[in-house]
């Protein structure tokens, strides 16, 4: 299938991923078919994207006529069955279990097209294993989208064990044409190339926390007002060349056998979940969390990330 044959996208799971997605191709003027198994959920959507568009016509990034033709073209589906009826393209984001998802596909697979091409928005689950049981592999694919995916421009594009070329081509072009920065992938490993990086990240940050050499708050600090305010502009490798390589090599040769190289999650995280301090959903993680906070706090991303998609032209 080309990229210009594609007039309706399916999205299954409308919780945080879902709705966010459903978005990214209602305001690019694509027919959304949208489907949960929960019909609260489901319902809710719209009223989740109506607030989202808001702050899109606060930036002055729509107009008050494109939020509405976004709401105008998601459709709301009762079924599995309803929701494949005359798709191009279905993107499962249903709950990360491999069971879960291996039996939603099996479904997409019984009443979609054999045409149409099946997404996973899984955050590391290997695309092969996901689809391994599928009598048409080829057209099954990793997207994975950033939360929030309609602030966020980067879409990682997997190519799955069996994915073949065309899928993997179209995907590709569909993500640029609504306006994301779509990254090739082209083996299937587990976490895919974003949350590996980030989650070797997290190890040293817990770890030094770990150690006591710093607060929690401070490292948010030497990220946010440190190495991290470049990262929205140059990436490891652009960074690595600036600074030279013969600097980054001998610094490598001391700091390596320093860092953390733990195979199992973090102590300190364990006693957090066991203490049954959750972050958000339970009031405490790192931080003390009230309603006002959290929202405060998610305000502040997702102004920050679109401004930013502004400034790249990227919404
Ligand atoms: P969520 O829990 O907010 O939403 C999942 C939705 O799937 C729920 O509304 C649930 O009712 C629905 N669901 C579960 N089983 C279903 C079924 N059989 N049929 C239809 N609907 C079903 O989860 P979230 O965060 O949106 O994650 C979805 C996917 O996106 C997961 O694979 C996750 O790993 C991935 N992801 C999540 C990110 C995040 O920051 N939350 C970031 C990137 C990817």
């Amino acid at each position: 299938m080309k990229v210009e044959e594609i007039k309706t996208i399916g999205i299954v799971g409308a919780g945080l991923m879902g709705h966010g997605i459903a978005q990214v191709f209602g305001i690019k003027g694509y027919r959304v078919n949208l489907y949960d198994k929960d019909q609260g959920i489901l319902e809710s959507a719209p009223r989740r994207i109506c607030t989202n568009l808001h702050l899109f016509l606060e930036l002055k990034l729509i107009e008050g006529s494109d939020m509405k033709c976004c709401l105008n073209n998601i459709n709301l589906c009762r079924s599995m069955s309803a929701l494949c009826s005359d798709v191009d393209v279905v993107i499962e984001a249903v709950t990360e279990n491999l069971e879960v998802k291996r039996l939603v596909f099996a479904e997409m697979e019984r009443f979609a097209s054999q045409r149409t091409i099946l997404c996973t928005n899984t955050s590391g689950i290997r695309v092969a294993r996901i689809s391994e049981s599928l009598k048409h592999k080829e057209r099954v694919i990793g997207t994975h989208f950033w939360n929030p995916p309609h602030a966020v421009s980067c879409v990682e594009v997997i190519k799955g064990e069996y994915t073949s070329e065309e899928t993997f081509q179209t995907i590709l072009d569909l993500m640029k044409k609504v306006g994301k920065e779509p990254v090739r992938v082209l083996k299937d490993i587990p976490g895919f190339l974003g949350n590996r990086l980030q989650l070797a990240f997290f190890r040293e940050a817990l770890s030094l926390v770990e150690k006591g050499i710093a607060d929690p708050e401070d490292i948010d600090r030497v990220v946010k007002y440190g190495f991290g305010s470049r990262l929205p502009f140059i990436g490891p490798f652009e960074t690595m060349d600036l600074a030279g390589h013969d600097l980054g090599y001998e610094v490598q040769k001391y700091l390596f056998p320093e860092l953390c190289s733990d195979l199992k999650p973090l102590n300190v995280l364990k006693r957090m979940v066991d203490d049954g301090l959750l972050g958000i959903k339970t009031g405490k993680g790192f931080y003390e969390w009230n309603e006002e906070k959290i929202r405060s706090i998610i305000n502040r991303r997702d102004l920050g990330l679109l401004e930013l998609a502004k400034i790249r032209n990227k919404v």
